[in-house]
């Protein structure tokens, strides 16, 4: 008697704690309900439409593959981070804490990034960055649950500098955004231009994300350069470049850039564009078949021509359908997801890369040039670049 009234108190005190919420939602979630997933991206802002970009690539990647993760449906939860670093832990704790999400996706600005990392380390989540370059997320900062499938913010300047000293031009302004993601993008030009011989004579900023180039052009034009490098993006990278031309320093002073410059803008631009060179990850024009069956699939999906931005979209969805699959599922399974990360082989449009250990990709830099309104391949900058992942330690 008294054990089965024991028996029959347990059994009553776990079906309660179930129906009110304390067992039920760990063992449903791991097993069988949806896989929530959080997209904290800017869909406003000067970076709107490479968040645009981004989700469409994501949602592309993920419905090729039948639109589930490891079998299940998924729950979408979205956030417009609008490119604010002073608000990156409150979004991204609306995300973990108010909607638990199983995976956060985000975002574009470095800034925002650090406050992604800040809840990433506390919480555990996995987090997969589809676009910030910011070095510290792959350096002193990593985690076993960060991945990142775009670059390091100097992994396309460090093939910058040697091309343009081949091409005669010894003597450089560098000019940016003053924030993290200009910084490290002049570290790696830094490296890449002096080794190859070259002297930055000048390194001007603005804050982000001003596009009041005027004063700084002016400065430009009476410094004289042999050339000008820079890292812009966005709707301000298309500002950048007609206003470049319109002072009058097109032709002049050849322009050169970290790739974004002219990703997603070239129709913003206009004739402005043509003739800059820059390296990046990736080049419209990469004549593989894998990549013009990527720009079609797009472009037939969205009326939209994709840029680097959808590619990371599409190579982070893919990422994430490959971890999934091997854990039929279960994110929960931390062990065996992270492993299949971080062992994950992405088939690209931008050409097939790996993980480095610090959880960065491993992947070729193009030199490219606009020409008549697109990015075309001139050659292999670098083959295989990883980032040093100085500092990190994995817990
Ligand atoms: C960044 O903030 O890390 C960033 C933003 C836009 C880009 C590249 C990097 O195109």
């Amino acid at each position: 008697m008294t054990t089965r009234r024991l028996v029959l108190t347990r059994s009553a005190a776990i079906v309660g704690a179930a129906s009110t919420g304390l067992l039920l939602p760990q063992i449903a979630r791991a097993q069988s309900g949806k896989v929530r997933v959080g997209l904290m991206l800017p869909y406003t802002g000067t970076y709107a439409q490479l968040g645009v970009a981004i989700e469409n690539g994501v949602r592309m990647a993920i419905d090729e593959k039948g639109g589930k993760l490891g079998g299940r449906e998924i729950e979408w939860f979205k956030v417009d981070d609008e490119s604010e670093p002073s608000k990156g832990v409150e979004n991204a704790n609306k995300l973990v804490q108010r909607d638990k999400v199983d995976v956060l996706i985000g975002t574009v600005h470095s800034g925002v990034q650090m406050g992604i990392q800040k809840v990433a380390r506390e919480s555990g989540v996995l987090s997969l960055i589809p676009n910030a370059g910011v070095h510290a997320a792959t350096r002193a900062l990593c985690a076993p649950n960060v991945f990142r499938t775009s670059f390091t913010n100097s992994q396309p300047t460090l093939a910058l500098g040697k091309p343009m000293v081949d091409r005669g031009h010894k003597k450089a302004v560098w000019i940016t955004w003053k924030y993290a993601a200009g910084d490290d993008a002049l570290e790696g030009f830094k490296e890449s231009y002096t080794k190859a011989g070259g002297t930055i004579i000048k390194e001007l900023g603005l804050p982000f994300p001003n596009v009041e180039f005027q004063a700084l052009l002016t400065e430009i034009a009476s410094l004289k350069p042999d050339a000008v490098a820079c890292f812009f993006a966005g709707a301000g990278a298309a500002k950048f470049i007609r206003d470049y031309a319109a002072a009058g320093l097109k032709g002049r002073i050849p322009l050169y850039g970290s790739g974004f410059l002219t990703e997603g803008v070239l129709e913003a631009a206009g004739p402005a564009a043509e003739g800059i060179i820059t390296t990046l990850h990736y080049s419209d024009s990469l004549d593989t078949p894998r990549n013009k069956q990527f720009r079609l699939a797009y472009a037939k999906t969205f009326r939209l021509q994709p840029d680097v931005y959808a590619v990371q979209g599409y190579d982070t969805g893919q990422l994430l359908v490959q971890g999934a699959t091997v854990v039929k599922g279960n994110l929960n399974n931390k062990q065996a997801l992270y492993k299949a990360l971080e062992s994950a082989v992405i088939d690209s449009p931008r050409g097939k890369w790996t993980m480095s250990k610090s959880h960065n990709p491993i992947q070729d830099m193009y030199l490219r040039v606009v020409e008549k309104g697109e990015n075309k391949v001139i050659g292999i900058a670098a083959k295989a670049l990883a980032d040093s992942g100085a500092g990190c330690k994995m817990a």
